[in-house]
């Protein structure tokens, strides 16, 4: 599995606002818009680019286009939403397919209520985003039912991931490419990222 650090200032800066348990929802999702776009930005460097040709204003030019809509963008509510305006904002003609799970509280078991992929993703390139890589049970539920769907490219997006999660990541889909803006040292003993950023999905949403 290939691990991508956002490795700039602004990320970093940005991250580090988001941290503040004093900043609010309306902060918190510009923050998060604003890193997701950064990730998408380095998730994306390898997009195959084709060529068309278009009538320029000195006559007929060929230029470079990527197929927008063989990208699939995978939010995992809730949270994932908060990362959603970033990445679209780059790639406005993507496909969105949603997926919802929640991690049961007491068992961290990851259980799905929705699934709006479509029927099939075979060609697509896959971009599944979630703000928190924690214990990894979301992250590797939502994957089997992306590949389920006969996709063989997938990228993850996190703004933050626990060590613990990326090794069992790593053992359960060890060839999708990982994009994270940070890895923190570890989890507490009720599946959350120290220091993390709290319950991403509540800060983002400002409801609980
Ligand atoms: C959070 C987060 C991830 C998941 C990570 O969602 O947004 O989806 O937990 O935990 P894991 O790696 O241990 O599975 P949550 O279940 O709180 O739901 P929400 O997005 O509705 O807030
Ligand atoms: N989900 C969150 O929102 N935060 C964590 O730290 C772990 C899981």
């Amino acid at each position: 599995m290939s691990v991508f650090v956002l490795d700039h200032p602004l990320a970093r800066h940005k991250l580090g606002l988001m941290r503040d348990a004093a900043v609010g929802h309306r902060e918190m999702r510009a923050l998060a818009a604003e890193l997701s776009a950064m990730l998408a930005h380095e998730a994306t460097r390898d997009l195959p680019v084709g060529r068309t040709t278009v009538k320029g204003w000195a006559g007929p030019l060929e230029v470079p286009r990527v197929d927008e809509a063989a990208v699939t963008v995978v939010p995992i509510l809730r949270a994932g939403l908060g990362m959603l305006s970033g990445v679209l904002g780059l790639l406005p003609g993507a496909r969105v397919g949603v997926v919802g799970l929640q991690r049961d509280e007491h068992t961290l078991q990851a259980q799905a209520y929705c699934s709006k992929l479509g029927e099939r993703l075979d060609g697509q390139v896959a971009l599944v985003i979630d703000p928190m890589l924690a214990t990894a049970g979301t992250a590797i539920a939502t994957i089997d039912m992306v590949k389920a769907r006969g996709c063989t490219r997938i990228k993850t997006l996190f703004l933050v991931a626990a060590p613990e999660g990326l090794e069992r990541l790593r053992q359960a889909h060890p060839e999708i490419a990982v994009h994270v803006a940070a890895i923190d040292e570890r989890l507490n003993g009720a599946g959350y990222i120290l220091p993390g950023l709290g319950d991403a999905g509540d800060r983002i949403f400002g409801v609980r």
